[in-house]
Formats: structure tokens, C-alpha cells, sequence
């Protein structure tokens, strides 16, 4: 590193000083036994972590930390580990979404608040990959995401279960009396057995895909499982190679360019990846400036096959998707078809296609051949019509194709506690013809938009054999989940969209083919309806609760907080002396 470039790092604005503060900065930190030398021109690398025994999936993450730790010295950096809010999804309440844009928050001040040059971002389940995403995509320094990796294929009696995926199937199987209670504690043991998120093509990972997809993640990041030694591999050349990002001055904006986005979308078109995804790629695009729209998700993935067997749509488990190829063989076959921007600049320096080129596939039971793919024409469809008009999504690829065109009779639930109430109910007037329609449980109308989109089915029809049935809602859908769900309704009920006006008895037209999707009932009867709708009482009249349902954006718009969109970059804040 030439001595001009050591002079502009960042860093230096607080370690170079030569006077009282200078002091504070170097003498506090000399606590913990840094020497001189690392304070005079050796680019600061900040290991942001997740790590929290209140989120199993990143409990790991300790141990990936060092192994960033030990890249960053082997390549002449100096890293220093910090917190920030680790967002457990099964855990937290009332939803861990309430708080992504409140863990953005955190990470993106973090950074610029201290004297750090480049950021490794340590991310898992759900919620932590698109918070710090967003948080340093406004911060703007040269980054990297490290995923932490999926846990090992669970096996119950023998067979693969997949995470969330079989607890859904399995719950409905208790309720419908077709397995013991036995049963279910021993398969809760048999699932998740090791560390990492879960294993299942669900969220967390879809995207840490999307991370290795956009080009912000080293090679083959998305599918190494938490406990193969090549995911500490992988930590230590991040740790590595952001030292280098430094030097060449790579900041993520250079990185997360419409391109790059058009990778993710057909990517996750292709791995027939979370509909939650949507919702996240929305809103780190916001962040970076990038004029991303739901329409592009239709466009780019209508055309894409799902190319891989995996559940919550398929058979397989990561752990498999690792073992065949991971995500390069993926990215191989799109780029192949002409369906990647093979120029996106990525992490390592190298334009994604120099990334994958060669990339082999060595099971085509789980990562099909385009011409033959798991799954014909299976991106992400975004829905409009009189009961979406800013759009709604449905995942075909984990849809049932008979119910892709339906016309059905409305059973609402105003809320989740209703629906809750009301599902068992003998006598509740439902047949698998009807349509279950949940309110309310949008981003301001939960808050934060729970992932309770896959409403159960009742017990009756459950025991009927029924497996599926159309259901639309304001909601999101856990990744895991699958279903003819249609979800993202927006404006949501809460904000006073048409969905807070359907009534129990309405017919609803879902057309998936034609992206439709109508409330039979007339302009007149609908301004009726609206002339006597209430919105719901607020949730929340303080704190975070209340700042976020003040300013949260719509589902269409990434349900970032109005305030956050954009980046301010890093300058150097005010001295505090
Ligand atoms: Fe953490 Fe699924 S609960 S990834």
C-alpha cells in the first residue's frame, strides 16, 4: 500500500492524530493489547457479528469471526469484532421483521461512527442478512457477507426432514390426528442437530444465495454447510480479500448496481427461492440508490425455471445443493442461457461470470438441466387487480397448479386472533372452494408484517384430506412454508387498501396465469364499503413500535422506513472533543 493510500484511509482520521485525541483513540484500545504499529496505516477491518445464544442459527458465529479475524491478519489488516442486534426468528416476538429496519439502523451507525475502512458482515437467519445489508449498503464502505451457513439435512426415521417445511406438515398431521405427540418430540430432536440456519431453501437461504447472487458474497457462500470446515475457509479468504477491497477502494455501491439485482431476481427465479426475498432485494435497492420495482421481479423470473429440488417446493436440502454444485453450477446454467449479466463486477474483483464459467454440476437430480428443469416457469408472479392495485405475490413453484386459476367464495378473518379463534370451528361455513382471506396483518397492521400468510386449514377439512387451498392476505410467508398463498397484498388493510373491504361471501378471482387477481364486487358497493371503514387502533404508541408503524414503506416498496432509503456514505463524524 503506497503511503498516499495509507494516509486517505479512513482509519487515520482517528489513529494518525498527533495530539490529545490521537491519545484517546490509540491509548484505550491499547488495552487489549494492540501495539503501535497496528495503528499507523493498516486498513481497520470491522467484523460486524450476530452472534447471540437468542439466535441458535448464528451461534456459531464466534468461531467464523476468528476465522475473519485471522484472514484479516494474514493479509496485513487490523480487525476489530463488534456487536450489533441479532434478530432470531423463532424466537422473537411479536416478528423478527418489526426490527430488521431497526437493526439496519444500528449497523449503518456503527459503522460510520467508527474508525473502520472495510466491514465483514456475519449474517444467518432470516433477518440478519437483509438488516446488515441494508444498514452498510447506506454506509457505503468496501464490504463482504459471510453467511453462516445452513445446518446439516435433519433425518427423522430414517428420512430427510427439512426445517420449518416438516414442522408445517408435520403440525397438520398432528391436528389431523395422523401422528402422536411422541412422534412430534422425537422429529423436533431429529430436525436441528447441528449448527446454522435453515436448511431448507427458505429465507435464510435464499439469502445468503442472494448474497453470492449479487455478487457481495465469495463463491459458493450461499450453500457450504455451517459445520464443513470450507465454511471457515471461506470466512478466512473474506477476511482476507476485504483487506485487498480496501486498498482498491471496491465500496459496496460499486457492487449493487441494477445488474446486480437483475442476477438476484433471476437467481432467485431459479432456485425458487422465499417469497420474503422480494421484500428484502426491495429494500437494500433502496438503499443503494438502485430503482428496483416489483414489476422487475415478474419480468425477469417469468421466464425462469426453478432449477433446483429443494424443499419447501422439492425433496432435497442444502446440504445436498452444496454437495451437487451450490449456487455456481445455478449461476453456470443462467449465464449459459444469456440470462446473467456476466460482466457484474463481485467481491473478489472478478465479474461474476469469471466466477462461475467453469462451474460443475455433480448431481442433476438436484440441480436440473434447464431443458429439463425441476419446475417450468416458476419465478416469483406479482399479481395485480382491484384487490391489489400496487401489487401482490404468489410463488408458483410452491403453489398447487390446479388452484393457479380459481374462483372462490371469501371466508375473512378481520385478524390473526380471529383467524386463530375461528379456524377449528365445526361450524365455520368453509369448503376447500373457498378463499381465506386474513386483514390486518400487514406492516402497520401486525406490525411488521408476521409471516402468517400460510394461514392453517381448518381441522375438518384437513381431515377430509384436504392439503391446500387459496389464501390471500396483507402477510409475508415464512420460506419454508408452501401452498397457493398469495401475500404482499398492497396497501395492505391497515392502510386502507381495498383488501380491508372484502367481506365474507365476495367472490375472488386468482388468476396466476393472466397476474390477476379480482374482487368480484362493484366500484359503487366498494365507495359504500369505504364510506364505513374504520382503520384498526394503533398497535403501539411509543417507542421503536411506534416510530416504525409512523414510517414504514408499503410491501411494494421494500418496507423500509421512509426515512432510510438512500445512502449517506462514510464521512468522518465530528469529534466529541
Ligand atoms: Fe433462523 Fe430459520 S429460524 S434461519
Amino acid at each position: 500500500m503506497t503511503e498516499d493510500r495509507k494516509r486517505s484511509l479512513r482509519s487515520q482520521a482517528w489513529f494518525a492524530r498527533q495530539d490529545k485525541m490521537g491519545f484517546y483513540y490509540r491509548s484505550f484500545l491499547k488495552n487489549s493489547g494492540f501495539p503501535q504499529d497496528q495503528f499507523e496505516g493498516r486498513p481497520v477491518i470491522g467484523i460486524c457479528n450476530t452472534w447471540s445464544e437468542l439466535n441458535p442459527c448464528n451461534s456459531h458465529f464466534r468461531t467464523i469471526a476468528e476465522h475473519v479475524r485471522y484472514g484479516v491478519l494474514d493479509a496485513g489488516g487490523f480487525p476489530l469484532e463488534f456487536p450489533v442486534s441479532s434478530l432470531g426468528e423463532v424466537t422473537m416476538r411479536p416478528t423478527a421483521m418489526l426490527f430488521r429496519n431497526l437493526a439496519a439502523m444500528d449497523v449503518e451507525e456503527a459503522i460510520r461512527a467508527h474508525p473502520l475502512d472495510g466491514v465483514v458482515l456475519l449474517m444467518g437467519c432470516d433477518k440478519t442478512t437483509p438488516a446488515l445489508l441494508m444498514g452498510a449498503t447506506s454506509a457505503d464502505l468496501p464490504t463482504i457477507g459471510v453467511s453462516g451457513g445452513p445446518q446439516l439435512r435433519g433425518v427423522y426415521r430414517g428420512k430427510s426432514i427439512g426445517s420449518g417445511t416438516n414442522i408445517i406438515s408435520m403440525s397438520e398431521q398432528l391436528r389431523a390426528g395422523e401422528v402422536t405427540l411422541q412422534e412430534f418430540h422425537e422429529a423436533e430432536g431429529a430436525m436441528n442437530r447441528s449448527h446454522g440456519h435453515c436448511m431448507t431453501m427458505g429465507t435464510a437461504s435464499t439469502m445468503a444465495s442472494m448474497v453470492e447472487a449479487l455478487g457481495v458474497g465469495l463463491p459458493e457462500n450461499a450453500a457450504i454447510p455451517a459445520t464443513d470446515a470450507r465454511r471457515n475457509h471461506l470466512a478466512r479468504m473474506a477476511g482476507r480479500r476485504i483487506v485487498d477491497m480496501v486498498r482498491e477502494d471496491l465500496v459496496l455501491s460499486k457492487i449493487l448496481t441494477h445488474q446486480a439485482f437483475e442476477n438476484a431476481i433471476r437467481t432467485l427465479a431459479a432456485i425458487g427461492g422465499s417469497t420474503n426475498a422480494v421484500v428484502h432485494l426491495l429494500a437494500i435497492a433502496g438503499r443503494a440508490g438502485v430503482d428496483l420495482t416489483l414489476d422487475d421481479f415478474d419480468r425477469l423470473g417469468r421466464d425462469i425455471h426453478c432449477l433446483v429440488d429443494l424443499m419447501p417446493s422439492g425433496q432435497f436440502l442444502m446440504e445436498d445443493f452444496y454437495y451437487a454444485g451450490g449456487l455456481p453450477a445455478v449461476l453456470r446454467t443462467l449465464g449459459e442461457r444469456g440470462l446473467l449479466n456476466k460482466g457484474a463486477l463481485t467481491v473478489n474483483g472478478q465479474p461474476i461470470w469469471e466466477n462461475v464459467r467453469e462451474a460443475p454440476c455433480w448431481n442433476s437430480a438436484v440441480i436440473t438441466p434447464f431443458e429439463e428443469p425441476f419446475k417450468p416457469d416458476a419465478g416469483i408472479a406479482i399479481l395485480r387487480g382491484n384487490l391489489a392495485p400496487n401489487g401482490a405475490v404468489i410463488k408458483p413453484s410452491a403453489a398447487s397448479p390446479e388452484l393457479m386459476n380459481h374462483t372462490g367464495r371469501a371466508v375473512v378473518f378481520e385478524t390473526i386472533e380471529e383467524l386463530h379463534e375461528r379456524i377449528d370451528d365445526e361450524d365455520l361455513d368453509i369448503d376447500e372452494t373457498c378463499i381465506m382471506v386474513l386483514k390486518n396483518c400487514g406492516p402497520k397492521g401486525y406490525p411488521g408484517m408476521a409471516e402468517v400468510g400460510n394461514m392453517p386449514l381448518p381441522q375438518k377439512l384437513l381431515r377430509k384430506g384436504v392439503r391446500d387451498m387459496v389464501r390471500i392476505s396483507d402477510a409475508r410467508m415464512s420460506g419454508t412454508a408452501y401452498g397457493t398463498v398469495v401475500l404482499h397484498v398492497a396497501p395492505e388493510a391497515a392502510a386502507g387498501g381495498p383488501l380491508a373491504l372484502v367481506q365474507s361471501g365476495d367472490l375472488i378471482t386468482l388468476n396466476v396465469q393472466e397476474r390477476s387477481l379480482h374482487l368480484h364486487v362493484d366500484a359503487a358497493e366498494l365507495e359504500h364499503r369505504r364510506a364505513a371503514w374504520m382503520p384498526p387502533t394503533p398497535h403501539a404508541e411509543r417507542g421503536y413500535a411506534k416510530l416504525y408503524v409512523d414510517h414504514v414503506l408499503q410491501a411494494d416498496k421494500g418496507a423500509d422506513l421512509d426515512f432510510l432509503v438512500g445512502r449517506t456514505g462514510s464521512p468522518v463524524p465530528r469529534d466529541n472533543h
